[in-house]
C-alpha cells in the first residue's frame, strides 16, 4: 500500500440483504481505510435497478445499506456516504464513457454472462452496460483505490481500460485544457479484505450472494442468533476428519469456506484456525463458528435495526454526503465535457 493519502471509492448495491460476503469482502476494509484516507462510499441504487426492484422496497433497502455502513463503523464525519442517484454526475459521465468503452470489452465481462445465463436477450441493456456506470462512479472522483471483493476485479480492470483509452484518445485536448498528460486516474483494485471471496454455505464453489434464492446459503447482518445457529448447523460439510495442514485440505471447499469465515471474523490466520480444530468433529467447529458469529455479527444487526427506521437521521447523512460528493464530481464532469468538445 502506498503511504500517500489515497482517494478511496467503493459501492454496494441496495438490492437485498447485506451479508457476510459484503461485510468481510468489502465493509471491513471500508472502515479500516477511513482513518487515514479520503473515502467515498456509495449506495449504488442505479446499479440495483438493472434488475427489477420493487419501488416500495428500494427506498428501505437504500436506508438499510446506509444503516449497515454506520452500524459497521463507518463515520459520516470521516467518510462521504451517499446514494448514487442523488448525484446526477454519475449517470451523465456514464453516458460519455459508454462512447469510450468498446462492445468487445463488455462482451468479456463474466458477471454479465453469469447473471444473464441463457436469457441474455431478455436482460436489460442497463445490466449489460453496468460496468461502464461503475467506471463512471470511480472516475468521477479520480479515485486512486477501490476496495472490493474478488468478483469485482474484472470491472475495475475495465475502468482502467476506459480511463486509459480516454487519456489516449483525447491526449492533445487534455494537454491543451489541463496542461497535463493525463486526465483520468487509473484506479487500483484493493482486494485485501479478510476473506476476498466468501462462499455459499450450501455450495463451497459458489459465492455467497444476495441474489441466491435460498436464504440458507448466506449469513445476513440482520440475522438473529437462532438463524445464524440454524444456518451454520445446516451448512454443507463432508464426512472426513479435519486435517492438520492447509496442504492436506485439497478441494474440500466447504471446509475451506468455514475456516476462512472463522479466520476472517476472528482476525486469525487460516493456518492457526486449522490447527485449533484439526482432528476435531465438524460439530465442534460449527459450534465455535456460531458463537463467534453471534458475538461479532449480532451487535451489528442490532445496531442496524435500531437506526434503520430513523429516516430523518439516515436521510440527512445521505443528503450531506451527496453535497460533498457532488462538489468533487461536478468539476470532473464539466472538464470531461470540455475535453470532449461538448462545453
Ligand atoms: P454487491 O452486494 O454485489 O453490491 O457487492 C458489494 C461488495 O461486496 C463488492 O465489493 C463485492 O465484491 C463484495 N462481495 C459481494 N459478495 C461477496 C462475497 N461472497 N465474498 C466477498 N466479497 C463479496
Ligand atoms: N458493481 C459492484 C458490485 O456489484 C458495486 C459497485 C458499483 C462498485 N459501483 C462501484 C464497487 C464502484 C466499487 C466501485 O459489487
Amino acid at each position: 500500500m502506498c503511504d500517500r493519502v489515497m482517494r478511496v471509492f467503493s459501492g454496494i448495491q441496495p438490492s437485498g440483504n447485506l451479508h457476510l460476503g459484503n461485510y468481510l469482502g468489502a465493509i471491513v476494509n471500508f472502515v479500516e481505510l477511513q482513518d487515514a484516507n479520503q473515502c467515498i462510499y456509495c449506495v449504488v441504487d442505479l446499479h440495483s435497478i438493472t434488475v427489477w426492484q420493487d419501488p416500495e422496497k428500494l427506498k428501505r433497502n437504500i436506508h438499510e445499506i446506509t444503516a449497515g455502513f454506520i452500524a459497521s463503523g463507518l463515520d459520516p464525519k470521516k467518510s462521504i456516504i451517499f446514494n448514487q442517484s442523488s448525484v446526477q454526475e454519475h449517470a451523465e459521465l456514464s453516458w460519455l464513457l459508454n462512447c469510450v468503452a468498446r462492445v468487445g470489452w463488455l462482451n468479456r465481462m463474466t458477471q454479465f454472462k453469469e447473471k444473464a445465463g441463457k436469457n441474455k436477450e431478455k436482460m436489460s441493456v442497463g445490466l449489460y452496460t453496468y460496468p461502464v456506470l461503475m467506471a463512471a462512479d470511480i472516475l468521477a472522483y479520480k479515485a486512486t483505490h477501490v476496495p472490493v471483493g474478488e468478483d469485482q476485479k474484472q470491472h475495475i480492470e475495465l475502468s482502467r481500460d476506459i480511463a486509459q483509452k480516454f487519456n489516449i484518445d483525447f491526449h492533445d485536448r487534455i494537454l491543451e485544457i489541463t496542461a497535463k498528460d493525463e486526465f483520468f486516474v487509473l484506479p487500483e483494485p484493493m482486494i485485501t479484505g479478510p476473506v476476498t471471496r466468501v462462499m455459499s454455505l450450501r455450495d463451497g464453489q459458489k459465492k455467497m450472494s444476495s441474489s441466491e434464492l435460498s436464504d440458507m446459503t448466506r449469513i445476513n447482518l440482520l440475522d438473529t442468533a437462532d438463524q445464524i445457529s440454524n444456518k451454520i448447523k445446516k451448512a454443507k460439510t463432508d464426512s472426513e476428519a479435519i486435517p492438520e495442514k492447509m496442504i492436506e485440505i485439497g478441494d474440500r471447499y466447504e471446509l475451506i469456506n468455514l475456516l476462512s469465515i472463522y479466520a476472517g471474523i476472528s482476525g486469525q490466520r487460516k493456518e492457526d484456525v486449522l490447527s485449533e480444530f484439526s482432528g476435531k468433529q465438524f460439530s465442534y467447529l460449527k459450534e465455535a463458528l456460531t458463537d463467534l458469529l453471534v458475538q461479532k455479527i449480532c451487535p451489528i444487526g442490532n445496531e442496524m435495526n435500531k437506526i434503520i427506521d430513523e429516516k430523518e437521521y439516515l436521510g440527512n447523512i445521505l443528503q450531506e454526503g451527496a453535497k460533498k460528493a457532488r462538489a468533487i464530481a461536478h468539476p470532473v464532469l464539466e472538464e470531461t465535457k470540455k475535453i470532449i468538445g461538448l462545453a
